[in-house]
């Protein structure tokens, strides 16, 4: 029977199915009956309903979320949404009393309620996992703090860097993608409960108390608000975003690394796939699908935008619309989150590839120039020497380390044989020891207070 039987007659069975949410909200069942449970209670401390009839409903409320769970009882997909359902198996379970769970309440505040306490949740539970993907790139950083590989700008080799160094600059983004969960979270979890359809109640309800018994911080300070507002769920998807945009791009590299043009890195086995007609083929379908998945969180994304856009205060129906997109931005998210930690974590870093790449494309030409300013020669000055030595070296097949002294002499008289030690990779990268920089001894210290502050 509908909630709203005695003013209306019976759906037709079709509109029933369109109107229906059960089906993806019942995944917030155990923060449906919590929310419940701190309602009764509160109900009871208010003088609202009686002792006997919040203890009848927290006891028939723990007898569903277990028989729930245990499989035994199977969630109505008739039923219009996972509150109702709740609402009605209460009641059949223990009569009455079932009924005066409702009171001062309305499913507007309740759904807002849920939503917020699942993504918190949820929320909490991402940190956790992307702490673990944290871990792992620090590891591997510190075991590659001098692995000396070219640092890119447009593709194209700029600087010496190392791996280590490169991975501990998607450890940082990462970080800040747990900072910024942490931050939906402060405030997500404000409970709206309370605020009935929209505009409180009469009823001497206590909201700090239901609050409080949720773990939350505080009560939102406008009815209207708690109810028609899902921009916590707009933020938490907008953070996931941000997180997949790093992730693809690190994707990307991974993509890039295993190509031969490259063989930077080589995948384990488990972790790659090979093709039905190409024997030869090791692919990357993990890394490809990572960098694929992310437009789907940000469709996402544009979902909750354009459903909330235009809606009037407060509730709408049209909010019912929030959920699948919020659930699979998060369920995408955590797919893509648990093949990548042992995927990294396997990865074999082919040393010596790094080393003869880093060995082209003339990186150290910058540290040329750089010797000759010390000794006095403004910068631009000797940036042009050290592009027609570049040039002269490209047009002979020639390096930089490989060129005879003589032929720097004739470009600057500066030039003494100690330019060798000045441009070898290894040095440029033991002095690059400004603050954030590649130097294997900032990167092993990096390392280290990155995993000193995830385990903290
Ligand atoms: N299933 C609804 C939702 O997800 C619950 C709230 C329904 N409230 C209402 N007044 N129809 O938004």
């Amino acid at each position: 029977m509908k909630l709203w039987a005695g003013r209306l007659g019976e759906a037709d069975q079709k509109t029933n199915d369109f109107n229906s949410s059960v089906s993806f909200d019942s995944r917030m069942v155990k923060q449906d009956i919590e929310g419940s449970l701190a309602h009764a209670a509160m109900l009871a401390a208010c003088g609202i309903i009686e002792k006997s009839q919040a203890d009848s409903i927290a006891e028939g409320l723990s007898s569903i979320l277990a028989d729930i769970e245990s499989g035994e009882l199977i969630i109505d997909p008739a039923a219009e949404d996972i509150h109702t359902f709740v609402e009605g198996e209460l009641t059949a379970r223990i009569g009455d009393a079932g009924k005066r769970l409702h009171t001062a309440r309305s499913r507007n505040d309740q759904v807002a309620l849920d939503l917020r306490l699942y993504l918190r949740d949820e929320s909490r539970a991402l940190r956790a996992k992307l702490l673990e993907l944290l871990e792992v790139l620090a590891d591997r950083a510190l075991e590659n703090a001098d692995a000396v590989m070219p640092g890119y700008t447009h593709l194209q080799r700029a600087q010496p860097v190392t791996f280590g160094h490169h991975l501990l600059c998607y450890a940082e983004m990462l970080l800040r993608d747990c900072e910024r969960l942490g931050d939906c979270e402060k405030r997500m979890n404000l409970s709206p409960l309370g605020a009935g359809a929209l505009a409180g109640t009469t009823y001497p309800i206590d909201r700090e108390m239901t609050a409080r018994m949720l773990g939350m911080d505080g009560v939102m300070p406008n009815s209207m608000d708690a109810v028609s507002d899902r921009d916590f769920a707009i933020e938490f998807t907008s953070a996931l975003s941000v997180l997949m945009v790093h992730l693809s791009r690190l994707s990307e590299e991974i993509i890039l690394w295993c190509s031969w043009e490259f063989k930077f890195i080589e995948l384990d086995d488990r972790f790659s796939t090979g093709s039905s007609i190409m024997p030869q083929k090791k692919n990357p379908d993990i890394a490809e699908l990572i960098r694929g998945k992310a437009g789907r969180i940000f469709g996402d994304l544009q979902t909750l935008l354009c459903v909330m856009k235009g809606l009037p205060l407060a509730y709408n129906k049209d909010m019912q619309e929030d959920k699948q997109a919020v659930f699979d931005a998060l369920d995408t998210v955590n797919m893509c989150i648990t093949p990548l930690v042992p995927m990294l974590a396997t990865m074999k870093i082919n040393k010596e590839n790094l080393r003869a790449a880093a060995a082209k494309g003339f990186i150290n030409a910058t540290d040329g120039a750089d010797y000759l300013v010390k000794k006095g020669v403004p910068f631009r000055d000797a940036y042009k020497i050290m592009g027609t030595l570049v040039a002269m070296c490209i047009e002979r097949g020639e390096t930089l380390e490989t060129l005879p002294l003589q032929d720097y002499r004739e470009q600057s008289g500066l030039f003494e044989e100690d330019v060798f030690e000045a441009i070898r990779l290894e040095h440029i990268l033991n002095a690059r020891t400004s603050y954030g920089g590649p130097a294997p001894s900032l990167v092993r210290e990096q390392a280290a207070k990155l995993i000193e502050k995830i385990r903290s």
